[in-house]
C-alpha cells in the first residue's frame, strides 16, 4: 500500500418506485388511523414497488443515476457491493443480478446484510479496499423492496415500511483530508429478534407450516427497538465526533437512518442542532432501510445543501442489531 488515500464520494444515485402509499390507505382495511400513524412515526406516505419490479432493478436505476452524476459508465466499476435484506431471491446475490443487468462480468458482485445500517457497513467495507489500491471505482448499493416481507395484515410493520434504492460511488482521492475521516460498526447479536423474519432459512426452512403462520413476514418488537435505536444512535454520533475531535456544528448535515421521526428528533435536539443540519425522508418515503440514507444523501447532494469539501455524518442503527457511522469530507 501506498500513502493514505482519501475514499471519497464520486457519485450518488437513487430511485423510489412509482406507486405512493399514504396513511389513508392503511386506514381503509386495517385497524390503524392516519391520526396514529403520523404522530408517533411522522410518516405521511411512501412507495411500493409494482408487480414484477425487483431490488435489482431498483438498484440499476439507482446506480445509472449515480454513474452519470460521477461522469462515468457502467465499465469504470470494479466492485459491487448491494447492502440488502431483500434480494430478489435468497440466491443469487442481488448484486449478481445487478452486475448483470448493468451488463458487466467479471468484477467482484456481493450482498452484504448488515440491515438498516448496510449502507453504512457498504461504504466503510468500500472505504477499506479503496486504502489496498485493489479497487478505485467501488459501487455501493443499498436497496430494498421491503413491501415484500411487510405482512400487509399487520398493523404494527405494514405502516412503517417503504421501497427505494440508492446508490453511492467511491473513489480515491490523492488528498488525504477528504473523504472518510472517521468511521466504526457494531453489532449485538443477542437482540437478532427484535427485528427479524423468522421463515425460510435454515432455522425454519419453508414449509406449508411457515407460511401458514405468515413466518415468512418481518417481525418486530417496536417499543424494545425503540428506545434502543435511540440510546444507541445518540452513542454511535457522540462516538463519531469525539473520536474525530470534531463538534456537531462543524457538520453541514447529519443523515441518520429514517426509521422514525422521533428518533431522529430525539437525537437533533439532545445535540442542539437546528431542523436543517439533521435530513428527514421517513416522511415522504417510511422506513426504506438500507436506501434511506443514500436517499438523503442523493438529495442533498443534487440541490445542493451538499457541496464539495462539506463534513457529513451518516448514522444508522438497524435489525441484526448492527449500528455504524461514517464521517466525510466530500
Ligand atoms: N395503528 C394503531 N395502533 C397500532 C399500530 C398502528 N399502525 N401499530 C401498533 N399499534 C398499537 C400496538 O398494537 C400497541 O397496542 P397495545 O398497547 O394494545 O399492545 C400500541 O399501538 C403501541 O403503542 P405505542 O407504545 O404508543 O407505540 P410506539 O410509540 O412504540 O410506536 C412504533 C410504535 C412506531 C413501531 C415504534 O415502536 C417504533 O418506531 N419502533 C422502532 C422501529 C425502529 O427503530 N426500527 C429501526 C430498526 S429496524 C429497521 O429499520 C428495519
Amino acid at each position: 500500500m501506498g500513502q493514505h488515500l482519501g475514499a471519497i464520494i464520486a457519485g450518488t444515485g437513487s430511485y423510489t418506485p412509482q406507486e405512493v402509499l399514504d396513511n389513508d390507505y392503511f386506514a381503509s382495511y386495517l385497524d390503524t388511523s392516519a391520526e396514529w400513524i403520523l404522530p408517533r412515526t411522522g410518516i405521511r406516505t411512501r412507495h411500493r414497488v409494482a408487480e414484477g419490479e425487483t431490488t435489482a432493478m431498483m438498484a440499476k436505476v439507482a446506480t445509472e443515476n449515480a454513474l452519470e452524476n460521477a461522469g462515468m459508465a457502467a465499465s469504470d466499476l470494479d466492485h459491487i457491493i448491494v447492502g440488502t435484506v431483500t434480494a430478489d431471491r435468497p440466491l443469487p446475490s442481488a448484486a449478481c443480478v445487478l452486475q448483470n443487468l448493468l451488463g458487466l462480468t467479471g468484477i467482484p458482485a456481493w450482498d452484504l446484510q448488515a440491515a438498516c445500517s448496510g449502507l453504512v457497513y457498504g461504504m466503510v467495507i468500500a472505504g477499506t479496499l479503496i486504502q489496498t489500491e485493489l479497487y478505485r471505482n467501488i459501487l455501493v448499493v443499498g436497496a430494498e423492496a421491503l413491501t415484500r416481507i411487510t405482512d400487509p395484515e399487520d398493523r404494527n410493520t405494514a405502516v412503517l415500511f417503504g421501497d427505494a434504492a440508492a446508490a453511492v460511488i467511491m473513489q480515491p482521492s490523492p488528498d488525504p483530508s477528504r473523504g472518510i475521516l472517521h468511521s466504526h460498526l457494531g453489532s449485538d447479536g443477542s437482540k437478532y429478534d427484535y427485528v427479524w423474519i423468522p421463515g425460510g432459512g435454515s432455522a425454519e426452512p419453508a414449509s406449508e407450516k411457515t407460511v401458514h403462520e405468515r413466518l415468512h413476514y418481518m417481525k418486530m418488537r417496536g417499543r424494545e427497538l425503540f428506545k434502543f435505536a435511540v440510546h444507541t444512535m445518540q452513542a454511535s454520533i457522540d462516538r463519531a465526533l469525539e473520536e474525530s475531535g470534531l463538534q456537531a456544528d462543524d457538520l453541514k448535515l447529519i443523515i441518520p437512518h429514517q426509521s422514525n421521526l422521533r428518533i431522529i428528533e430525539s437525537c437533533r435536539t439532545r445535540l442542539g442542532l437546528p431542523r436543517e443540519k439533521m435530513a428527514v425522508n421517513v416522511d415522504r418515503f417510511g422506513n426504506t432501510s438500507t436506501a434511506s440514507i443514500g436517499l438523503s444523501l442523493d438529495e442533498a447532494w443534487r440541490d445542493g445543501t451538499l457541496s464539495e469539501g462539506d463534513l457529513v455524518m451518516l448514522v444508522a442503527v438497524g435489525g441484526g442489531i448492527t449500528w455504524g457511522a461514517v464521517i466525510l469530507r466530500l
